[in-house]
């Protein structure tokens, strides 16, 4: 189907043809100099440390939880409105993941309170996940990781160049992971990457990237190496220039990006905040955002469906964020969690509709999908649809 408003769109140009066609020219297409500068320009946009690039965000996720060393049955306290992937990385590295509810219908963010509950003695982590762009409220989730002796991963795949006190998120924990998937605010297509300011960290990640090898095809092709060992179980979650080409020019453009993302949530809320029937979430953020997603919660009364079919019927895409993870049949069979376990995440995996949101859209746009939506919503309410 083709939609008149998809839900996300890529600002690609000329640019970006121009640096994929050097890397192509240049024959060196896997991990290389071109993935190197992407790195540097990545940890220097995020105030300095280490960043390294693999392949995707998920990939990014199993890397940094593979160095907090878990044992067989440790466990990971992480919040159930995310995408899957932030809960299988968990599966992949043994861990046992231990679902913390969010915080409320305003902020869809894991609860600190929830958090401090879940400690036990098995913990060995917290796995935070900054919903939509808006950061969780990381001092308290660093304070109770500080009491506990505890890691803090932070998936901020919808988050580059969110911030949260003056500091971007992905840099506030031991290690951060983000996404460049096609519909994320920086977008190579596939592509992820891990930041942490812990050397020894950065290093086991770079390593288990590529099979655990301590050296690149790179490094052998300028005859750094000849030959390796392996310390580590790795990985082949190496990225390509190609990839690292466009997130060069598309890191670029991200704060650019991320403030006509905001004028377009600013837009949204003037259109919708009346709107009898319609709840818009995270009420009492400021700038710090990074605007991934635009969510609103729909009134119990209203038949959530019928909304999103309403929409669809005018060419409006929408979306749900999430179907929570821990009602999935795996995490149901695996850890016996049932309905009713989460009651906020449930409350709000059965209300929330992802309306359009991308850098390419301007305030006409926002208004013509906010008027439809109200049409929508009153029909639904008369008994007309
Ligand atoms: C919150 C979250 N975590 C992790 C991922 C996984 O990233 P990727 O698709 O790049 O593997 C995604 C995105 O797709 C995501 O939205």
């Amino acid at each position: 189907m083709k939609w008149q408003y998809p839900l996300s769109d890529i600002d690609l140009g000329r640019e970006e043809e121009r640096e994929v066609l050097k890397v192509l020219r240049s024959k060196w297409l896997s991990t290389g100099p071109v993935t190197e500068r992407f790195e540097k320009a990545y940890s220097h946009y995020l105030g300095g440390g280490f960043a390294v690039a693999v392949s995707n965000g998920t990939a990014a996720l199993h890397l940094a939880l593979a160095c907090m060393d878990l044992r067989q049955g440790d466990e990971v306290i992480l919040p159930s409105l995310t995408f899957v992937a932030t809960a299988n990385a968990v599966l992949y590295v043994g861990g046992r993941p231990i679902f913390a509810d969010i915080v409320s219908t305003d902020d869809l963010n894991i609860s600190p309170e929830e958090i401090e509950k879940k400690v036990s003695k098995r913990t060995k982590a917290i796995l935070v996940m900054h919903y939509g762009g808006y950061p969780c409220d990381m001092e308290s989730i660093l304070a109770i990781a500080k009491q506990h002796r505890l890691h803090v991963v932070e998936d901020a795949a919808h988050a580059p160049g969110a911030q949260y006190h003056g500091e971007k998120c992905g840099t506030l924990g031991t290690m951060g992971c983000f996404s460049f998937f096609s519909n994320k605010n920086l977008v190579t297509g596939e592509g992820g990457m891990v930041f942490t300011r812990n050397q020894a960290f950065a290093e086991r990640v770079r390593t288990m990237r590529s099979h655990g090898m301590k050296a690149l095809s790179w490094d052998k092709y300028r005859g750094h190496l000849s030959s390796y060992d392996i310390g580590d179980l790795g990985y082949n979650y190496r990225t390509t220039e190609i990839q690292s080409a466009l997130g060069l020019v598309q890191l670029k453009k991200l704060n650019r990006n991320n403030q006509k993302r905001r004028k377009l949530v600013e837009a949204y809320r003037r259109e919708l905040e009346e709107v009898e029937g319609i709840l818009i979430p995270f009420s009492r953020y400021g700038t710090g955002p990074s605007y991934h997603l635009f969510s609103i919660l729909i009134s119990p009364s209203v038949p959530r469906d019928r909304v999103m079919e309403g929409l669809r019927g005018h060419g409006i895409q929408t979306s749900i964020h999430y179907p929570p993870i821990h009602l999935f049949s795996l995490y149901r069979r695996q850890f016996g969690y049932k309905k009713g376990m989460l009651p906020k995440t449930e409350e709000v995996s059965r209300r929330e509709v992802t309306l359009p949101l991308h850098p390419g859209m301007d305030g006409d746009d926002v208004c013509w999908i906010a008027k439809k939506l109200r049409g929508v919503i009153r029909n639904l309410k008369q008994g007309r649809v």
